[in-house]
């Protein structure tokens, strides 16, 4: 075992993890994500010393490709995708020499056979010790028979029967609805453990997010006003400036609320609002995500009318540039009645938040990309310094998840001179990439080597996505059987659909400017 880095949400040198040799196989692996995201972060960590010096990967995927072929396919990914450019051609050389690619389809039994033999011999050659990852970058309609093929061909071991250990990570979407979300779940149980299971929410894996709780439970600042008394309401966001791009078949069966709301959005959503947890365990961190989400009140009939709010993009202009609406993108019906906008407001029925509201909104063809948390406090005791026709900004603490990682906090200050006292909102700004000199490291670098690690705090637990699903899934119902009669209903390049504004401005609020 070779010792590294502390846990992400330990204090440095306080603790530090032992990493196990093994090798990682890719499900997927001549896919987008793999080229984009995954080869780049297994990269990254090799050039930061974070991966076992005793470790492969391997690509698995149908078409027919050498080891030397797939190395080189990859050396241009990783030119292409990787925050550190260009690649070292130094350590390129010795990492090649770990990448390996298996050619099978995914239901092919002897392909898992030819699998085993593989990974047997790197074992043996590198010292690779048994241990697995393994990485389903595929279609979720693949995890079950993936999980069953690896099973029969013993490639998956039993949680405490065996010396080394097998685990698996799965990309969302984990079911489409309650009801499917579990069927997934009982299929994989068939074969895996459910400690086994690293549902990867790449949210989690940013900086910004596991941020969240060092912001909250290290400072006594923040934690101290974290609740109904002083917090007036939250909103969190998540604008896209472009559109659904090639992704058209993949959007007609998703939408916006299945991709970004029921996942990314509602993770966010429980780091914020959750209680201080016993200790930073994975279950600890896990049980009181779960408990945020199982106190969101459930949509009334009228809720579902006036706070569930659904947008289309139509055609409009996005910072100047011209831009076709979503009925009109390739591979969508052009009467889709697919959302690519939702805006919501969530009541969390618990001591902490009663009667503060959580507006979440997102969408693609907004004027700006942009994912941020925004916490409005209360105003004070309006007793001073107050001027007729004229209020104060509230004070907002701003969390900014992406682009531009890091936090502001706008405080009303008084404006220099004057005779009278003039009040003035300003911005303290802290920015992740310039205070630390450096860009924090990809999502999908945490993620990886957690897995490896086998600590799960930062995937999501399956009671977390049947849960937020619990919530969602009528809403779904609900449009399915209530089709939008006005999409398109906002231009590209515009906020979103007149309604959501509606909806802020009935509660006497507006949405931050981003
Ligand atoms: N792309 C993203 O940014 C992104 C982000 C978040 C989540 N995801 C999720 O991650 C998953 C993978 O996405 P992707 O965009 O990488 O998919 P993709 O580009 O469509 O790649 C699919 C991969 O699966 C392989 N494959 C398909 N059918 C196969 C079969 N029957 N047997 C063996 N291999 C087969 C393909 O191999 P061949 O090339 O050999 O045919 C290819 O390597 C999806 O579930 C997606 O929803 C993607």
């Amino acid at each position: 075992m070779a010792k590294i880095s502390s846990h992400p949400l330990e204090e440095p040198g306080m603790s530090s993890r032992f990493i196990d040799p093994c090798i990682l196989v890719i499900f997927g692996a001549s896919g987008d994500l793999t080229a984009r995201k995954l080869i780049p972060a297994i990269y990254n960590l090799a050039r930061e010393g974070q991966l076992p010096p005793q470790f492969a990967c391997v690509g698995f995927a149908r078409r027919d490709k050498t080891h030397e072929q797939f190395r080189e396919e990859m050396k241009a990914a990783i030119n292409s995708y990787s925050r550190v450019k260009p690649i070292d051609e130094a350590l390129w050389a010795t990492f090649k020499e770990q990448l390996f690619y298996h050619k099978s389809e995914f239901h092919e039994e002897e392909g898992y056979q030819r699998l085993g033999k593989f990974l047997s011999e790197l074992d043996a050659k590198l010292g690779t010790k048994g241990n697995r990852v393994f990485y389903l970058s595929t279609q979720p309609s693949f995890f079950t028979t993936i999980a069953e093929k690896l099973h029969s061909s013993h490639l998956l071991y039993e949680v405490g029967k065996s010396t080394s250990w097998s685990r698996m990570i799965i990309e969302k979407p984990f079911g489409h609805n309650t009801e499917s979300a579990h069927q997934l779940q009982n299929e994989l149980l068939q074969y895996l453990d459910e400690s086994q299971i690293y549902r990867i929410d790449h949210y989690l894996g940013k900086e910004t997010v596991q941020n969240i709780l060092v912001f909250r439970f290290a400072n006594s600042l923040f934690e101290s006003l974290w609740n109904n008394r002083y917090i007036d309401h939250v909103q969190i966001t998540v604008a896209e400036d472009i559109g659904i791009g090639t992704r058209g078949a993949f959007w007609e069966e998703a939408g916006f609320l299945r991709d970004i709301l029921q996942n990314h959005m509602m993770q966010v959503l429980s780091l914020v609002a959750m209680e201080p947890p016993v200790s930073l365990e994975a279950h600890a961190i896990h049980d009181e995500k779960v408990k945020v989400l199982q106190a969101l009140r459930p949509f009334s009939p009228t809720d579902l009318e006036q706070s569930v709010i659904r947008g289309q993009y139509g055609p409009g202009y996005v910072n100047g540039d011209p831009a076709i609406g979503y009925r009109e993108e390739k591979n969508v019906n052009p009467q889709s009645n697919v959302e690519t906008y939702v805006a919501v407001k969530l009541l969390i029925d618990n001591w902490r938040w009663a009667g503060v509201p959580f507006y979440l909104r997102g969408g693609k063809r907004l004027p700006k990309k942009g994912t941020e948390i925004s916490i409005f406090f209360k105003d004070p005791p309006s007793v001073l310094f107050q001027h007729p026709g004229k209020k104060n900004e509230p004070n907002v603490l701003t969390i900014r998840i992406q682009p531009d990682e890091g936090a502001s906090l706008k405080i009303n200050c008084k404006v220099p001179g004057g005779s009278s006292t003039i009040i003035q909102p300003v911005k303290m700004n802290f920015r992740y990439g310039k205070y630390f000199g450096t860009a924090p490291p990809e999502a999908y670098e945490r993620l990886i080597q957690d897995c490896i690690f086998g600590d799960n705090t930062l995937f999501a637990r399956q009671d977390e996505v049947f849960t937020s699903w619990d919530l969602l899934t009528p809403v779904l119902e609900h449009w399915a059987s209530n089709p939008p009669k006005d999409f398109p209903n906002y231009p590209s390049g515009s906020w979103g659909p007149k309604s959501a504004d509606d909806m802020m401005t009935k509660d006497g609020r507006k949405w931050r400017l981003l």
